[in-house]
């Protein structure tokens, strides 16, 4: 093992020109951020234009939990990504750049003054179809610029927008529109990635077989034939063909809700995590200030998808709000080769580049010359998201991609911390490659062992935030008390995040992954039982336990221990079978890696899931099996583990 204060990493000293905070002033601002906390995110929302200014800063309890924010103010998040910078003079300046999956196809550069016109269209548009302020509407787009209006739109008028990647299947799609009761879906013809289409309309067309929509909005984008249900479907072109560029901004309350965003959890189905809107504004524009250190000018690409809380902070709010030029991009990194982020970031003079280390690995994979055939000179600042970096891809990005002279910055958060918790600051502070960092102003991070015990100092445990900061969810749509039994419940008067993390003796955080039953595959969090309920509903499962295991691209690779109904024989086209079973189910992202067919799972006398056995053997680790005397029938154990050695 190496000592982690050797493996320092210096910021190059050309960080700290011009940047908006030296390690002096992160100093300064992280004690005030909590000696004056009141006092320091005023201050901070004095960049935010309010309609009525809040007096009222913080106002949260954990126990019992509420949690509020600025909440006599009054505002539009609309108004302050888009508006607000065509009033100050920059409605030529360049909002959005799009990047299509084709090469050749049309990039698109909209202003601040077109993405209002645009924006106000969609809105106007969402208007005329019956959609009215605290309505939830589900957008499931491609990566266009129209997706950024749609979420945009939804906030101009004070309408709830809940984005589903468009990577979930009809099932998962249904199953979100029933649960916060959306009437209203907007979606496109299809979807474009790495040259496949993606049957967009289609899914939602079979989604909407089991549950209820009043009306759906298409963009066409591919030219694609779909099927329009008279009455309920409607083109874009032509229902906006007749509306006026300008919509007026709905005044909100800082606390009205903004967006639902589903993601994830160790248990049952996954949840609508809600944010607001004052608090979330505040605190997106101020991460994505000092995180990104973004200056004026500057070209600034997130690769993540707006299905994503990445792509909600960090492509469309955070860098709107601050007037920044952001790319979105449609295609994939590997299509048509896997130089494809280094031939965009050339092409458009990329000067920051946000990814996840997946993308990082998969591409390491590949060899040094699909980038270094491309010019990377003006990017200044790399990021990494969405899951633990390991050291080496760490390495490769900073000396392959970085050249050796650009910063990196690993910005540890959650769907539901709504932005940036735990990173160095470009200009504030040195690295350490695996290390996020440092916690960002007015984060107080804090590690407990499994009994709620207060580790001080360098330590191991389990990751708790003690006090409320603005960007955080305020609860679980329509299911409080999930929120507060989820998040607030096992250690009492903490948010729990289900992240272990070591503290090093230099005050630097380590994530080491989740410590709940969520996995990361591919940046994607998923819930091992959302799994395991898709593979139970096959007339053929009896019984099914789903375990992460390391995948030397995706982070961690899904594995699956399935018992089938007697008289079911276990077979390769079986196992096909219930892969494709579960892609329907869940969507692609949920493709089982491993399926291990086993007579038994082991379990307690009491009839629990042993599932720290299951990880170990799907992890090839039998050493390390503990005790397994509680087990009803140990000789499962065995043959698990002559099962995984014949795999
Ligand atoms: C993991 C994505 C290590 C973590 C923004 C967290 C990370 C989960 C990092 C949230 C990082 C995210 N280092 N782990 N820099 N960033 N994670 O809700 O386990 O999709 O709990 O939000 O991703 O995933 P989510």
């Amino acid at each position: 093992m190496s000592d982690a204060t050797s493996e320092w990493v210096r910021k190059p000293s050309a960080a700290g020109e011009g940047t908006a905070c030296t390690l002096e002033e992160y100093e300064a601002m992280y004690a005030r951020s909590l000696d004056d906390s009141d006092g320091f995110w005023a201050e901070q929302a004095e960049r935010i234009d309010w309609i009525e200014k809040p007096s009222n800063i913080a106002d949260w309890s954990y126990d019992p939990v509420d949690i509020k924010w600025f909440a006599d103010g009054k505002l539009n998040i609309c108004h302050n990504a888009v508006d607000r910078h065509v009033e100050a003079g920059h409605g030529n300046r360049t909002a959005l750049i799009f990047e299509p999956d084709d090469p050749d196809g049309a990039t698109r550069h909209i202003t601040y003054a077109e993405l209002r016109r645009e924006v106000s269209r969609m809105a106007n548009t969402l208007l005329k179809m019956g959609v009215a302020k605290g309505d939830r509407v589900t957008i499931y787009m491609p990566m266009v610029p129209e997706g950024a209006y749609a979420m945009l739109a939804c906030a101009r008028i004070g309408a709830i927008h809940s984005v589903i990647f468009g990577g979930f299947s009809p099932d998962a799609i249904a199953g979100r529109v029933e649960d916060c009761k959306s009437d209203w879906i907007v979606t496109a013809d299809e979807g474009l990635r790495g040259s496949k289409t993606i049957p967009l309309k289609a899914n939602v067309d079979a989604a909407l077989e089991k549950v209820p929509a009043k009306a759906v909005l298409v963009l066409r984008h591919t030219g694609g034939n779909v099927a329009m249900k008279d009455g309920r479907d409607h083109w874009y072109h032509e229902l906006s063909a007749d509306v006026p560029d300008e919509c007026p901004c709905e005044p909100m309350g800082a606390e009205d809700p903004l967006f639902i965003l589903y993601t994830s959890g160790s248990t049952g189905k996954p949840k609508g995590v809600l944010h607001t809107t004052g608090g979330y504004a505040v605190w997106t524009e101020t991460t994505f200030r000092y995180v990104f250190d973004y200056r004026e000018g500057e070209i600034y690409w997130c690769t993540a998808d707006i299905g994503w809380v990445t792509g909600h902070s960090y492509i469309v709010y955070g860098p709107l709000l601050n007037g920044a030029t952001a790319l979105m991009f449609e295609g994939v990194p590997n299509y048509p080769d896997h130089d494809r982020f280094w031939a965009v970031c050339d092409k458009h003079k990329v000067n920051i580049f946000y990814t996840a280390p997946t993308a990082i690995r998969a591409l390491m994979r590949e060899g040094d010359a699909h980038v270094t055939k491309h010019d990377l000179s003006s990017i200044r600042l790399l990021g990494s998201v969405g899951e633990p970096i390991n050291p080496e891809a760490w390495r490769w990005y900073h000396d392959t991609v970085g050249k050796g002279s650009v910063p990196i910055i690993d910005t540890w958060w959650q769907t539901e911390t709504g932005g940036t918790m735990i990173t160095t600051l470009p200009g504030a502070h040195d690295m350490k490659p695996g290390s996020a960092g440092k916690p960002f102003f007015g984060i107080c991070p804090q590690l407990v062992d499994n009994d709620g015990g207060v580790l001080e100092g360098a330590a191991s445990g389990n990751l708790c935030i003690t006090r409320s900061w603005p960007g955080q969810a305020r609860t679980v749509y329509g299911d409080h008390e999930r929120f507060v039994q989820t998040y607030f419940s096992t250690y009492k008067g903490k948010y729990f995040t289900g992240d272990g993390c070591r503290r090093d003796e230099d005050g630097y955080y380590w994530i080491t992954g989740r410590v709940d039953d969520v996995i990361n595959v591919s940046g994607h969090r998923m819930g091992t039982a959302e799994v395991e309920s898709a593979l139970v509903l096959h007339e053929k499962v009896s019984e099914a336990a789903v375990v992460g295991y390391p995948h030397d691209i995706k982070g961690q690779g899904i594995y699956c221990y399935v018992t089938l109904k007697v008289g079911e024989e276990p077979s390769d086209d079986l196992a096909a079978e219930l892969r494709a079973w579960v892609r329907k189910e869940i969507g692609p992202i949920a493709t089982p890696d491993h399926l291990h067919f086993t007579p038994a799972l082991p379990k307690t006398r009491s009839g629990k899931i042993m599932r720290r056995i299951l990880r170990k053997i799907a992890e090839n680790d039998y050493g390390a099996l503990g005790d397994t005397s509680t087990l009803a029938d140990p000789s499962v154990v065995d043959a698990l583990i002559e099962g995984r050695q014949n795999r």
